[in-house]
Order: structure tokens, then C-alpha cells, then sequence
């Protein structure tokens, strides 16, 4: 089976959060299951640069007014279509904000773009290419579904996958005669959203299937606490709607076989995570103090609860603890960080930044990662410390919730607990966590043990893309049904 993946970053080649590590390497795990994909991406500055070799397989004109060079390429086990349209994608700055962090102001086009190119590739307008089922990610490309159904009136199967329903990719209505869309598109039944356009509205609405990425999210999204103003869509959707929990790429995150970080280990030899705790503290310039090592590694945004990490510092620090952190985001939160870190200068550290190196020596040297999430489709910080042997320490909410198992006594006398989790996602509950973090760390082989169950739990790709690898089917053959039979041939994709 050949799908095709539209998506708005990718790992390695652009990445601003999970979203990127997941379209990198659901495509690889769902090889295993005889599905191949081939996955679009826009041709950003920091994609051309890595991809030297990919070669033109098409030119799609008049995509909302521009050109598209179709190229190709293969690298890291992806077979990759790039989305060539420079004067919309090739600019400085990131995928969705410029240099100075503010939305690119056409980001409406640049993923209507992406997402008519998609539908058009979909329905077999470069040649030799023969796609039988597109699944698309986020707001980004969720008008795909919508050119297919409104523009070229096509059942070619679609699912949609939600990463964050906080990203909605909503535009004022005056952008609707620019998409090219007939007006019964634009109607409340599928794009109009509170007198706006709503892009994961209409994908919500127009594709086969919508999945989340953890069933516990994929419940908390019909109610109205979490539904982000789409629960009505959602629940219309409802028999539709399918949570798949994410799997980590094991060969980027192996702590026995990890270029980034001075000493790999593995659960036997847990005694070498010392020297990375030691290099982690060394790069904050922290002295040891003996006590635990906190460690937050995240978007510094209120999804993320980073606003809550000064209080949570002062808490460890009365603990005899110490805090690393490294991210970016707000602002606002950035400068609160600062602050504190100047306060307990020779406790808590910071780096505002994005630094993949940095991740890897966080989850390979600090002894617990905190993640105080108001709410979390899926997350994968987590299940990377996990791997690594620091413990989750994490707001009980989406998936963080389900691939965390609470350090209570039972658990703890049982030996299966992996983390801490703790609820109301509130400050008080937060330090109240930290508090029990620190007093379970003080029984080192109580804590040795905790980490090597933290470090078997199992997160491969492989049972979630058996899952996506189900539904794909599923969908293909209903559709092959609906249509007697007229489904393209598989032919490869080259
Ligand atoms: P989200 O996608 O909501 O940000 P996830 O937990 O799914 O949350 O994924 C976050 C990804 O981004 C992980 O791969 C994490 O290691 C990475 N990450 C977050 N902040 C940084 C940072 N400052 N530097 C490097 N990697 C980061
Ligand atoms: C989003 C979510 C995160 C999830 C990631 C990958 O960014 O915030 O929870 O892990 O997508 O699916």
C-alpha cells in the first residue's frame, strides 16, 4: 500500500517539535507492516540545504497562483517529495515564524499551498507516482482533504492526524476567495469557524478517519475543557476519531549507541549516567551538590506549564536539588526563567535555545525530568527520559497520563512504577510531586530500581503503526468497495 504523508516538518531535516520526530519515523515502522510512505514537505531553506542531490519528478502549475518544482530524494530510510515554491518556503526564519518570531503573515497560503499540491499529487499528477491513501498532519495540511472532496469531488481515502488541537490554523473569512474553493466549502459544515476559516476544522470534517496520538487524548477532546472549541466537530466525528499512542525512534534515542553524549550506558551499567550528570552540570557551570538533578527540556509556552518552573525551583532548591533547563518560547516565561536562575545561581541553570545536543545529554545525565503539562496529546520528552533512565516526573494529563506509571507505594512494592505524575496540573500539587521525587531519589537502590523499570518500558513504533497500518487498510478497502473495485494497481512509487 502507497500513502502519502503531508506534512510541515520532519526530522532530521526541520524540526520544531514532536510533530517533526513522529512524520521522521512513523514512515520507517510502517515499512515494517508493508506500508510505504512517501512523505511532502515544503522545500525550506534548511531542507534544500540537506537534500543536494534530489532530483525534479514534476512541475504542478497554478497552485493558488504559483509554481511548484517537484524534487526528490532519499535520505535516513525517508523517501521524501519536496514542495519547491522559494518565494513561499525558502526565507529565513523557521517553518512558521520569521527571525524574529512572529508568524510568516502569508502562513495561510504557504499551507494552502502545501496542501492543494498534496490533493493534486494524491489524485496522480506527476507521473509514475500511485497513491492510494494520504494521511495528513495538523492544521498545515488539513485543507487537503477539503480540495478533494469540494474541488475535484474525489473519495481518494484521507486520515487526519491531530498532533496539538491548540494549532488550528484559523484566518479571517477575508482569505476565502484566494483558496479556490467553491463556496459550499466555506459554509459552517465545514470551514467557516466563527465567522473565520478554520483549516483543522475542515480536515476534521472532510477526511475518512481523524486520529490523535494517545487514546486518553483522543476522550479529553470531546469535552469542552479540551476541545479547543472543536468538541462539537470532534463528537460529530466521534465513530471516526481514533487515538494511537507515539513510539520513539530506538536508534535515535539509545542511550547504549548515542553519538551526542560522553558515556553510553545501558540498564546494567546505570553507574555511567555519572559522567553525563557530571558534563550536564558542567555545561550550566553548576557545582554538585549531591542532591537530584532536575531537569526540564521542553517549548517554554502554558501548554507546557513552564510558567509553573519558578515555583517548582525554589521547591527543589529547599530539597537540596538542582534544575537545568533548555528550551524557548514565550517571552514572557523566558524572562520570569532568567530571573530565577540569576536567584539560585549555583542551583538552577538555563539555556534559552533549541539544541538537539543539549536534549541528549539532558536525558542521558539529569536524574529526573519534569513536564508539569496542562495538557499533552501524546509527548515524548518523557518517553525518551524513560529510555535514558531519568525519571518522568509529569503533570497527569493526554498521553502523559497512560505511558507513565505513578511511583505510589502499590506500584513501588510491586515494582512497576516508572515516574511520578501528579493532578491538579497546579503549583501546589507540582511541589508537593517534587517533594516525593526527592525523598524516593534519597533511597538510591529503591531509585536504581525505579530506573531500570523506567528504562524496559516499551515504546518502539511498533505495535501504534501496526495500529495506523490497521486503519490504513481498513480505509483502503472500504473505499476499494465503495468503488467497485477501481482502485489504482499498486505500482511502485518510483
Ligand atoms: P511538543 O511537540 O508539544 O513540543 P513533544 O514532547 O512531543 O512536545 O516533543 C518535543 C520534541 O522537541 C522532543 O523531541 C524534544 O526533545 C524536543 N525539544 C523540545 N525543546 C527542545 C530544545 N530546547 N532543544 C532541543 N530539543 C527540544
Ligand atoms: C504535539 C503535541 C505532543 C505530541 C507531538 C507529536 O506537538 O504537543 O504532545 O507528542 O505533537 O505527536
Amino acid at each position: 500500500m502507497h500513502v502519502l504523508s503531508v506534512v510541515s516538518e520532519i526530522y532530521p531535516l526541520i524540526k520544531t517539535g514532536g510533530l517533526a520526530d513522529v512524520a521522521g519515523a512513523l514512515p520507517k515502522a510502517l515499512a515494517t507492516q508493508g506500508v510505504r510512505v512517501l512523505s511532502l514537505v515544503p522545500g525550506y531553506p534548511q531542507v534544500l540545504a540537506q537534500l543536494p542531490h534530489r532530483k525534479e519528478v514534476g512541475r504542478l502549475e497554478a497552485v493558488l497562483g504559483h509554481t511548484a518544482v517537484v524534487t526528490r530524494a532519499q535520505t535516513e530510510g525517508l523517501d521524501l517529495l519536496v514542495l519547491e515554491v522559494p518565494e513561499l518556503f525558502d526565507r529565513a526564519g523557521g517553518p512558521y515564524l520569521d527571525k524574529h518570531a512572529r508568524d510568516h503573515p502569508d502562513n495561510w497560503l504557504r499551507f494552502a499551498v502545501l496542501s492543494l499540491a498534496g490533493a493534486r499529487i494524491g489524485l496522480g499528477e506527476l507521473p509514475d507516482l500511485k497513491i492510494h491513501l494520504v494521511h495528513v498532519h495538523d492544521w498545515q495540511a488539513a485543507l487537503l482533504p477539503v480540495y478533494l472532496r469540494y474541488r475535484y469531488a474525489s473519495t481518494l481515502p484521507v486520515v487526519c492526524t491531530i498532533h496539538n488541537l491548540a494549532f488550528q490554523g484559523q484566518f479571517a473569512f477575508d482569505i476565502a476567495p484566494r483558496l479556490e474553493l467553491p463556496t459550499s466549502a466555506l459554509d459552517v459544515d465545514c470551514l467557516e469557524y466563527y465567522g473565520g476559516i478554520g483549516f483543522l476544522k475542515g480536515g476534521i470534517t472532510c477526511s475518512d478517519i481523524v486520529t490523535t496520538v494517545s487514546p486518553t487524548y483522543a476522550r479529553e477532546i470531546l469535552s469542552a475543557e479540551l476541545g479547543m472549541g472543536l468538541d462539537g466537530v470532534l463528537q460529530a466525528r466521534r465513530s471516526a476519531l481514533y487515538g494511537i499512542v507515539n513510539g520513539i525512534d530506538a536508534d535515535v534515542w539509545n542511550p547504549a549507541a548515542d553519538p551526542h553524549i560522553p558515556m553510553t550506558y545501558d540498564a546494567r551499567s546505570l553507574a555511567r549516567r555519572q559522567q553525563n550528570r557530571a558534563t550536564l552540570l558542567d555545561r550550566f557551570r553548576l557545582p554538585d551538590h549531591g542532591g537530584p538533578l532536575f531537569a526540564a527540556l521542553t517549548r517554554l509556552t502554558w501548554q507546557k506549564g513552564a510558567d509553573m518552573l519558578p515555583e517548582a525551583a525554589d521547591e527543589i532548591v529547599a530539597h537540596g536539588g538542582h534544575l537545568v533547563i533548555c528550551g524557548q518560547g514565550d517571552r514572557a516565561i523566558e524572562e520570569t526563567l532568567h530571573i530565577c536562575a540569576e536567584r539560585h545561581h549555583d542551583r538552577i541553570g538555563l539555556h534559552v535555545g533549541y539544541s538537539e545536543d543539549l536534549a541528549h545529554l539532558i536525558v542521558s545525565g539529569a536524574d529526573i525530568l519534569i513536564q508539569p503539562s496542562r495538557f499533552e496529546p501524546c509527548g515524548l520528552t518523557q518517553l525518551y527520559a524513560m529510555r535514558y533512565g531519568a525519571i518522568p516526573l509529569v503533570g497527569r494529563t493526554g498521553g502523559l497520563s497512560e505511558t507513565i506509571i505513578d511511583a505510589n507505594e502499590a506500584a513501588m512494592a510491586r515494582e512497576v512504577a516508572t515516574g511520578f505524575q501528579f493532578h491538579p496540573v497546579e503549583p501546589h500539587s507540582f511541589r508537593e510531586a517534587v517533594r516525593r521525587a526527592c525523598e524516593a531519589y534519597s533511597d538510591r537502590d529503591a531509585w536504581s530500581g525505579l530506573q531500570r523499570q523506567a528504562m524496559k518500558a516499551d515504546f518502539s513504533w511498533e505495535r501504534s503503526a501496526a495500529q495506523y497500518a490497521q486503519l490504513f487498510e481498513a480505509v483502503w478497502t472500504a473505499w476499494r468497495q465503495s468503488t467497485g473495485g477501481s482502485a489504482p494497481a499498486p505500482a511502485d512509487h518510483a
